[in-house]
């Protein structure tokens, strides 16, 4: 059965955070002030079981679900990962993905290789380690993730790399990355700064619009578009005329991509969200451990799509900015 929702849109997609922690404290994402020391993380038993994932992702394919993304906080500081990795890398055909900030990649690559994971997105912000550092706030150096991006693409696992461009603190670094990852075979992707959660003091000037870092890159490298690879795709594509490769660009700010959206979110502790602007999720954890069988679960998650009528980045505008919000490090990207 496919599930549509209200504006005819099919859910195709699963994000789901795997854990609200993060070795990192991006300043667009978890800043230190608000994730301090004193914040409350979920406990371990809030947070759903691999087997609970699972379960809930072979359900969610009987509604059409054709991709998961698995993601966080970091979803790598989640102890033995990979076990997951290979549980749902055993449902036949799914499109397995994961987002991670690459510190642990060195030692994770391979074993997520050989559980199933079929590709990777690695984010790295800047290739200047004190540009980074502002980024990143833990003083993380660039080299260790470009050396997580070797180990996943030496383990066979192909590459995306995500760059979120802040106006005045990383946005002079676009060209430098582009340059450097040009010709690697790793598309690299150019993200607007997103005003999703309440805590990163967001503001519509630190946002650089897409089509300027594309300029900016296509007067030194010329590109040329691409049709998309598959109706709702996030990120507009664009190759080199020369040849060295591709490169994407999410424009949710500038241009929102509501229309297609067939995305929904599961937060770590199993709260469903069907807009990455929604302020209410609903719990699914209470279902899967109240003894419901698959079918109930399956009607209650397609109950939950058929009601959405979500298109948030459409309607962004000053009767939505004041909105409670829900935080990207909860839900995951
Ligand atoms: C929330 S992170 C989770 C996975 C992992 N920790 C990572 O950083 O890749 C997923 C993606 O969301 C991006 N992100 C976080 N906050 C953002 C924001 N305010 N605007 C745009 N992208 C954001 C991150 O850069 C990352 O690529
Ligand atoms: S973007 Fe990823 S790495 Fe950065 S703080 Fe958020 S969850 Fe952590």
């Amino acid at each position: 059965m496919t599930a549509l929702d209200t504006l005819g849109r099919p859910l195709r997609d699963l994000r789901i955070s795997v854990t609200d922690r993060c070795n990192f404290r991006c300043v667009y994402c978890m800043p230190k002030e608000v994730f301090g020391r004193d914040y409350r993380f979920l406990d371990r038993r809030e947070l759903l079981s691999f087997e609970e994932i699972a379960r809930l992702v072979r359900v969610a394919r009987g509604l059409g679900v054709e991709k998961v993304r698995i993601t966080g906080g970091e979803p790598l500081v989640r102890r033995d990962l990979e076990r997951l990795v290979a549980q749902l890398a055993a449902l036949d055909g799914l499109d397995l993905t994961l987002t991670t900030n690459g510190a642990l990649l060195p030692q994770k690559a391979p074993a997520l290789a050989a559980a199933g994971l079929r590709r990777v997105t690695v984010s790295l912000d800047a290739l200047d380690d004190a540009v980074f550092g502002a980024m990143n706030d833990v003083d993380f150096p660039v080299a260790r993730v470009l050396a997580g991006i070797d180990a996943a693409a030496a383990a066979g696992l192909p590459v995306k790399v995500n760059m979120v461009v802040k106006r005045g603190v990383n946005d002079a670094g676009v060209l430098p990355m582009a340059e450097h990852f040009r010709g690697t075979g790793h598309i690299l992707r150019l993200i607007e700064y997103m005003d999703v959660g309440s805590t990163n003091g967001w503001r519509l000037d630190e946002v650089v619009p897409a089509d300027e870092l594309v300029a900016a890159i296509d007067a030194v490298h010329p590109l040329e578009a691409l049709e998309p690879n598959y109706p709702g795709e996030v990120a507009r594509r664009f190759r080199y005329r020369d040849g060295a490769g591709e490169i994407g660009v999410i424009a949710s700010v500038t241009r929102p991509f509501c229309g297609a959206c067939s995305r929904a979110r599961v937060s770590a502790e199993g709260r469903l969200y069907t807009c990455l602007f929604g302020t209410r999720g609903h719990d699914l954890r209470a279902l899967l451990r109240d003894g419901s069988g698959d079918e109930q679960v399956e009607a209650a998650l397609a109950a939950l799509w058929q009601r959405r009528d979500d298109r948030y980045s459409e309607l962004r505008s000053a009767s939505t900015a004041d909105l409670p919000r829900v935080e990207m490090s909860y839900i995951g990207g």
